[in-house]
């Protein structure tokens, strides 16, 4: 499967309220809302989203930033999803981001960096059910 991918709109877009400015362009995109939800993740549910980074330098700034407030989690649809969800936003670090990409417009440095995308196909699978139970996926579906 290679149509799915989960995006987070983080903390700091949130704070800065451009959560509307970015889902905006995320379906111009052409990308489907399956599901989304606010929500405010504990220190063990952002640590465990991230476990893949547990031994980076960055992983406990990294915990303390994703659950410093709301953030919101939605699982979208697409051909080609991660690839294509990930050339939407940009590269980590907001300098080295193409012009007009989610990052260069609204992250601030590479931690605070407004927005989260899957990596891969197998980890889309995996971060859409770290948030989203398969009832609420097919609840939302409309084709
Ligand atoms: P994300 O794409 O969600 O995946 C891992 C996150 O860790 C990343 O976005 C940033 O928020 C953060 N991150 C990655 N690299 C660094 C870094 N060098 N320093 C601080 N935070 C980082």
């Amino acid at each position: 499967m290679n149509n799915r991918t989960l995006a987070i709109i983080k903390p700091d877009a949130v704070r800065d309220n451009v959560a509307g400015k970015i889902i905006s362009k995320i379906i111009d995109a052409g990308f489907k809302i399956k599901a989304m939800k606010m929500t405010r993740l504990t220190n063990d549910s952002a640590g465990g989203f991230y476990l893949i980074h547990k031994n980076r330098p960055f992983y406990n700034d990294l915990v303390e930033y994703m659950s410093s407030g709301p953030c919101i989690p939605i699982a979208l649809e697409r051909e080609n999803a991660v690839s294509e969800f990930r050339k939407l936003i940009g590269a980590t670090d907001p300098n080295e981001a193409a012009e007009g990409t989610i990052r260069k417009l609204y992250a601030k440095n590479k931690a605070e960096n407004a927005i989260h995308g899957s990596d891969s196909d197998e980890n889309a699978a995996i971060e859409i059910a770290h948030f989203f139970s398969r009832k609420e996926l097919l609840e939302n579906y409309n084709g």
